[in-house]
């Protein structure tokens, strides 16, 4: 299943939100969002999540478990402002290479200062790039990762494949993102939550409520568990499986390149 579909004149669309819009418009309008909230991110994350997008990644890590070795090199894509890759370095203990890679340099530059606040820089180098283009060799690392990063990317088929395309035989994928609530009382509290709650704190934190109107429905517009494991396997993956967090409002997608 892509995201991508053809219009009534014939042009391809993939969603923005609830909107649909000219494929090649959409990633203009997702960076859009990203400079807008880059400052605010990390508090939003908080406040969105109510704190919960700490234990899901914490959750991502154990699953990873990245080897202690030097050499061991994951690549974060839409890295954002660094959680992933802090965590993987740290449950490393120091020793794993994490390249950050994301689309939009405001993000990066946040994760940047707060790489060397921590004293994480020397694991860790910043790439701006696309997930649709990677700019690395075929076979290049162990793990690649992504956290609420990959229903914003225009053509998740062709960032599945070059995520299948750079890493090793043996080589692992996870995709951590928001999926399908799967609880019937739990399903109304996060609809309310999601779409009266979060516009309305994002407006009072960055004044504009725009950006998370769009976070919310991208969330909606993202294929379900199932729809998504099978695209996966698509891309060439095997052993692919998946794990609810919080009945649902998040997924932990894994794959293996062998
Ligand atoms: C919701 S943030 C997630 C950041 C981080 N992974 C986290 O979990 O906190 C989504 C990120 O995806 C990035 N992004 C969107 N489209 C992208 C693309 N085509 N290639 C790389 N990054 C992209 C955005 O710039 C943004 O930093």
């Amino acid at each position: 299943m892509s995201d991508s579909r053809t219009s009534a004149d014939g042009g391809m669309e993939t969603s923005y939100g609830f909107r649909e819009v000219p494929t090649g418009e959409k990633q203009g309008l997702v960076n859009e969002v990203f400079h807008k909230v880059a400052k605010r991110y990390d508090i939003m994350n908080d406040v969105m999540s109510m704190g919960m997008h700490r234990a899901w990644k914490d959750a991502m890590i154990v699953s990873l478990n990245p080897r202690k070795e030097r050499g061991y090199k994951v690549l974060d894509v839409a890295g954002g402002t660094g959680d992933i890759a802090f965590r993987i370095v740290e449950a490393s203990n120091r020793q794993a290479h994490a390249t950050v890679l994301d689309i939009n340099g405001s993000m990066l530059t946040v994760g940047a200062e707060r790489a060397k606040k921590k004293k994480l820089s020397d694991n860790l180098t910043f790439v701006e790039a696309n997930a649709e283009e990677l700019p690395f060799e075929a076979n290049s690392f162990d793990a690649y990762t992504i956290a609420f990063g990959i229903r914003n990317v225009p053509r998740i088929e062709v960032a599945l494949s070059e995520a299948y395309r750079v890493l090793k035989r043996g080589g692992r994928l996870l995709v951590l993102e928001f999926s399908e609530v799967d609880l019937p009382i739990l399903d109304k509290v996060y609809d309310a939550w999601s779409f009266n709650a979060i516009p309305k704190f994002g407006k009072a934190i960055t004044g504009d409520a725009e950006p998370y109107q769009y976070l919310v429905e991208s969330i909606r517009k993202f294929p379900n568990q199932e729809n998504f494991a099978a695209m996966i396997s698509t891309a060439g993956f095997s052993r692919v499986t998946y794990t609810n967090y919080t009945g649902g409002i998040a997924a932990l997608h894994s794959g293996w390149k062998l």
